[in-house]
């Protein structure tokens, strides 16, 4: 060891791994995120080179917690009116027991994913500008209304929505793991469960009604045409209750045209997205949860076009 030590070319080699290890990833297209079906069709080719992809941007050691045997860390999002809510994700090591337990593979985790789905274990960027959007919109959108949230993963929406002056706020989900990270999170920024509470809904089970609310809200839930179609017919259902409808939605996911061109079918007229200023999240990603190439991730804030549509039942078709 000492005379590999002493070769130049151990050197050189360990220089370039250190320099490849901190170049910023360049993100040229949008890594659509997949379902379990592609996460197991991909992974062959990802898996070997997945934990190399991981971002590591976090300069001051961030705050640990253990939910049901999953480590998870606080992060901190700044928003208008309430300032700081914080919420919880997947650290890194987290992330790939939920990859494997979404492969159906050997896990240190207890818990389980119902739909094999591990996105909702981070936060991702349509959740802050829906966030956000209520709360500028706070007395038309919030005050003594019931809000429904649909997939709403680390839940900074319905915590939005609580700290906002909502009277109730439903976060539902179809993986259970998103809601105990959300249920300990309200804990931490003071929500009770009088104003926050949470329930399984799975968006495409036709059998489920939508729970009644004033407002229904749904931040990067469309990653697959699927879930596109099942959001217009949700949307569909929410209007025909009398209740507005805000869906948030990152560029490039594949369910947004599906979902529009359901919500023509289905007689939703005027459906269109605006464009907001929105941001990138940071923080670590497991390779298959957000690709390198993904726009959503990067290591420093970083400008991101939001797509936001609000409807209600004026653009129901008489
Ligand atoms: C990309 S994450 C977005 C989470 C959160 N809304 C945000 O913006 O940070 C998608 C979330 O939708 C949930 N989801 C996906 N398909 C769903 C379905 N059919 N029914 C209910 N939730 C679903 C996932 O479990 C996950 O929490």
């Amino acid at each position: 060891m000492r005379g590999l030590c002493r070769a130049p070319v151990f050197w050189i080699v360990l220089l370039i791994t250190s320099l490849v290890r901190l170049s910023p990833v360049v993100h040229s297209h949008e890594w659509t995120e997949r379902s379990r079906g592609a996460f197991i069709k991909n992974v062959s080719r990802q898996r070997t080179i997945h934990r190399q992809h991981f971002r590591r941007t976090t300069l001051v050691s961030p705050v640990h917690h253990t939910i049901q045997g999953m480590q998870c860390i606080e992060v901190k999002v700044d928003l208008p009116l309430v300032g700081t809510v914080t919420i919880l994700e997947a650290t890194a090591d987290t992330q790939e027991e939920l990859v494997n337990l979404a492969l159906d593979e050997a896990s240190s985790l207890d818990c389980k994913l119902a739909s094999g789905d591990p996105y909702g274990a981070v936060l991702w960027p349509a959740a802050s500008a829906i966030a956000s959007h209520l709360l500028i919109h706070k007395d038309s959108l919030l005050r003594n209304k019931i809000i429904l949230e649909i997939g709403t993963g680390t839940g900074l929406v319905a915590l939005a929505a609580s700290l906002g002056g909502a009277q109730r706020v439903l976060a539902t989900d179809y993986e259970s793991i998103p809601l105990e990270l959300l249920k300990y999170a309200a804990t931490l920024n003071s929500v009770p469960s009088t104003i926050l509470d949470t329930q399984l809904l799975d968006l495409c089970d036709s059998q489920a009604p939508l729970p009644l609310a004033d407002v229904v809200v749904a931040a990067d839930i469309m990653y697959e045409p699927k879930t596109g179609r099942a959001m217009a017919l949700r949307t569909l259902e929410a209007l025909k209750s009398g209740a507005k409808v805000i869906i948030g939605d990152s560029p490039g996911r594949a369910g947004r045209p599906a979902f529009l061109q359901a919500l023509e079918e289905l007689g939703v007229v005027d459906a269109n997205f605006q464009d907001t200023r929105g941001t990138t999240v940071t923080g670590e990603r497991h390779n298959l949860i957000c690709g390198p190439t993904s726009v959503t991730v990067s290591q420093q804030p970083q400008e991101l076009t939001v797509a936001i549509m609000e409807l209600n039942s004026e653009n129901l078709l008489a």
